[in-house]
């Protein structure tokens, strides 16, 4: 039997007040380790404290509160960072079903033995400083080497953002000490189609994309647009249009494979310039490591063709790795139990994309994840989620911690 009735009214309030912090149009803009972030995560600490929660911030800019008895935590939430021009639920919304998940809890008087910790990670998306996860890449000791030194377009790095938010300016003291934590739980709008063409509110997810991200630069020859023949250039952004249309082939020759150029950059960047140089983001994943692996083969093989024909020079920049993430099979068994408990027969999903519950399970912390129907895509303000499916979710998260905590 379902522990009580989350309301969806409360969701809905609350999807709308973190909505507002970013917004523009109809969507939302809060980059990671911004003020804008920052902000999301003091309004969620004010809920948290409302709760009982006992708040803490890491170093890397994580928010976390906790309820309960003492033990090792089961961490619920998901991120409160948004892409530029991104949707109101991704993210957000896991964080607010988490919220409500206490709320559901406390109102059903469930003793908990355990604690539950609540955490809104930062920097999930990556956007700004093109490390993706970030916020849970610190708290599971899965941060690249470096990563305080990266920089974002402005040339600020990680370390210098941090300290601009009051903190020292090393995320790896965030590290959570490893087996301090009896599990990890996410929930997520679905951000595809799956569920609603299905006709069902709520899904558990199986496992989450292997991903390759990094960027590639095209070197050629700044010149002159009006004098210089076409046989004698070397457009580094002709052979990237190029290049981009052969990475399109190559993730579509193979079954479920994707790879997105979201971001591009052209120097010096004038209509009457040749350019000399252009470096753009690429985005590579697959349910299958061999597929990752064989499409950035692909990659530079067409690379290579290209610089031959077009006199350009190209590399591929570092790329971040995160592999194909299988989660936790007893959890996965937990969650659909209590998704029937709430009402809701889920059905297993695969995930396109990524999640901060990839680190917890990688650095061997159980993890599982429950989707929530979402509509009109995602990363866009488009994206909807009915705080109904939400308050479900909440109320299977809430069964889900009964059994764990209770
Ligand atoms: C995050 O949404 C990602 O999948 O990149
Ligand atoms: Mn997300
Ligand atoms: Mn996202």
């Amino acid at each position: 039997m379902a522990v009580i009735g989350p309301s969806a009214r409360r969701i809905a309030e609350r999807a709308a007040a973190l909505a507002r912090i970013g917004a523009v149009g109809e969507g939302v803009t809060r980059l990671g380790l911004t003020p804008e972030e920052r902000r999301a995560h003091a309004l969620v600490a004010r809920w948290l404290a409302e709760l009982g929660g006992r708040v803490r911030r890491d170093e890397a800019g994580n928010v976390f509160a906790r309820v309960g008895g003492g033990g090792s935590p089961v961490l619920i939430g998901s991120h409160l960072d948004s892409v530029p021009e991104g949707g109101r639920y991704d993210g957000a919304l896991g964080v607010v079903v988490a919220v409500e998940a206490l709320e559901a809890l406390r109102a059903a008087k469930v003793v908990l033995r355990r604690p539950v910790e609540v955490v809104g990670w930062a920097d999930e998306e990556g956007v700004r400083f093109g490390l993706g996860l970030y916020g849970s890449s610190a708290a599971f000791g899965r941060l690249p080497a470096q990563a305080a030194e990266r920089t974002d377009a402005r040339g600020v790095s990680i370390r210098e953002a941090l300290r601009a938010l009051g903190l020292r300016g090393d995320p790896a003291r965030a590290r959570i000490r490893k087996g301090s934590l009896r599990a990890y739980i996410e929930p997520h709008i679905e951000q595809g189609p799956r569920l609603a063409r299905q006709g069902r509110a709520l899904a558990v997810v199986t496992t989450i994309v292997g991903i390759a991200h990094g960027r590639v630069t095209v070197r050629g020859r700044q010149d002159h647009a009006g004098t210089t023949p076409m046989s004698e250039r070397r457009d580094a952004l002709a052979a990237a249009a190029d290049l981009i249309a052969a990475i399109a082939r190559a993730a579509a020759a193979r079954r479920d494979a994707v790879a997105t150029v979201g971001e591009i950059a052209v120097r010096p960047g004038a209509k009457n310039v040749v350019p000399g140089e252009c470096a753009f983001s690429l985005d590579v994943r697959a349910p299958r490591e061999r597929d990752v692996a064989a499409v950035l083969r692909a990659v530079r093989v067409a690379a290579a063709a290209l610089d031959r024909e077009r006199g350009v020079r190209t590399s591929l920049g570092r790329m971040d790795r995160v592999p194909v993430t299988a989660l936790d099979r007893s959890l996965r068994g937990l969650l659909r139990r209590a998704c029937a408990a709430a009402g809701v027969d889920a059905p297993e999903l695969v995930s396109g994309a990524g999640h901060d519950a990839m680190n917890a399970q990688l650095d061997g912390v159980p993890a599982g994840m429950i989707f929530i129907r979402s509509r009109g895509g995602s990363h866009s303000p488009r994206e909807a989620a009915d705080p109904r499916d939400a308050a479900r979710a909440a109320a299977a998260l809430a069964e889900a911690l009964r059994e764990l905590c209770g």
